[in-house]
């Protein structure tokens, strides 16, 4: 039997239907990822931190070890986020300027925050006893933000995955999934995260990407859902064709710990982490607030999110590290907003000195490093025809057919961006891009919105 892809955008949509559907996520820009479970409670690495077998995958603790880790696989005994307020959670995100939220449902060591009758092994079975995905999604709405959920299709606890040809753990994720958008309403993002097993013919990504689109016909899709299949040996098999492959990755990519490398033509997102790990690692080690603002601001000019990474304390609260970052971000944010949400990246490309996104006729530019006294950039498309930053601070600037140059007085800079606001005669065409690209870009794995063929 043939699966009905005719619901699935990623298989049908023209670039206008799909630049109409990508539009909330390319005026997004901010977003809040949590990584949080049982493995909270002691301070353990979510999935990675579990030290037992991890069926097909790199990176595995020891051969002879055992299928589960008493200590890790328990915590969820002991799991009671008494002081978990899914409304203040998303009253923060939203104080700190972030649009979205994306929240674990389950990671790789199988344990499920929500109410699924698909396992026992779920946050029905703490001493929390309730589902902790649905006031969140409800919670995002209620103060406007969208709502993503991750799931990791990797499980390294589930007794079936990989298991022979697969089938059972595939029917049964698939399940779970259908229960993440059948559940809760309206869900905005579906963010998986890897599979194992390099076979494309262990998965029916085919039945999963029907299936999304039949629950949730809005939903974005991020590009892991069959991230590291093969094929890899002559036996495995590879996917049916390049749409079949093109729809698994989905509608954006997602570098990892890192900015992505400049792309106006692709949607990314990166997802980095403000602390020691993906979830609570302790009190300390927290990045500061001046280089989150500077990591928004090069994915914004970039052409790309920020999805920040914050690992809530096992009691469904902050850290002190973590929330400075945020409440600094959301004051940076109400006054230099205007440059970053709804922007589009460039024209210019970016460089040491920082980079530029732009607005209609608007172009901002965000400088981190005053390399010279006075900036000197290929010129714009259009002339221009007024300079101020952020802050109404004078600027100095000229353009000819060989360069732009601005300039704005010590004293008027600001830390850790300086915001100049360009009105040119004209607006900036989509995809317009001028300058050089640095020599080194990291190739990640990249998606073209619409089907082959199509563009
Ligand atoms: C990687 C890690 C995982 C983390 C994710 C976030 O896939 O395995 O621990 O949740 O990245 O991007």
């Amino acid at each position: 039997m043939t699966v009905d892809l005719s619901k699935v955008p990623q298989m049908t949509q023209t670039p206008a239907q799909h630049d109409e559907r990508m539009q909330w996520f390319r005026d997004a820009k901010f977003g809040m990822f949590i990584h949080w479970g049982p493995c909270s409670v002691g301070k353990r690495e979510i999935g990675w931190g579990r030290n037992a077998r991890r069926p097909w995958d790199i990176g595995i603790p020891d051969p002879s070890d055992d299928t589960h880790d008493a200590e890790y696989d328990n915590y969820y005994k002991v799991f009671n986020p008494e002081r978990y307020d899914a409304d203040a959670w998303a009253r923060f995100a939203k104080e700190s300027g972030m649009t979205y939220m994306v929240l674990i449902t389950k990671h790789h060591d199988g344990f499920s925050q929500f109410d699924t009758k698909l396992s026992d092994y779920s946050i029905m079975a703490t001493p929390y006893g309730r589902d902790i995905v649905k006031p969140f999604v409800e919670a995002c709405h209620k103060h406007g933000l969208k709502a993503g959920l991750y799931y990791s299709t990797r499980d390294w606890y589930h007794p079936d995955y990989l298991v022979g040809d697969n089938k059972a753990y595939d029917e049964w994720y698939r399940g779970q999934v259908e229960e993440l958008l059948t559940n809760y309403g309206k869900v905005d993002m579906m963010w998986f995260d890897h599979v194992g097993g390099r076979d494309w013919g262990k998965w029916k990504f085919d039945e999963l990407f029907a299936m999304m689109y039949r629950c949730q016909p809005e939903l974005l899709v991020n590009n892991r859902a069959a991230r590291f299949c093969g094929p890899t040996t002559p036996e495995d098999q590879g996917p049916e064709s390049p749409e079949f492959e093109h729809m698994t990755l989905g509608d954006f990519y997602t570098p990892e710990g890192k900015i992505g490398a400049m792309d106006i033509e692709n949607d990314w997102e990166s997802c980095i982490h403000v602390g020691q790990g993906w979830s609570y690692r302790g009190e300390d080690g927290f990045k500061g607030p001046e280089d989150c603002i500077k990591m928004l601001a090069s994915c914004t000019t970039g052409g790309g999110n920020l999805l920040l990474n914050f690992g809530p304390r096992p009691d469904g609260t902050f850290t002190d590290g973590e929330a400075a970052v945020a409440r600094a971000m959301g004051e940076w944010l109400n006054q230099y907003g205007e440059a970053v949400y709804g922007t589009r990246g460039g024209p210019l490309q970016n460089g040491d000195w920082g980079g530029s996104c732009h607005k209609g006729n608007k172009v901002f530019l965000h400088v981190y490093e005053w390399t010279q006294d006075t900036l000197e950039l290929p010129p714009l498309p259009h002339q221009v025809l007024a300079a101020r930053t952020l802050e109404d601070k004078p600027v100095t600037f000229t353009q000819d057919e060989a360069r732009l140059a601005v300039s704005v007085a010590d004293t008027d800079r600001d830390t850790p961006v300086t915001v100049i606001k360009l009105t040119l005669d004209a607006a900036i065409e989509p995809g317009c891009l001028t300058g050089q690209a640095p020599a080194e870009q990291e190739a990640d794995a990249r998606v073209v919105g619409p089907p082959p063929g199509q563009d």
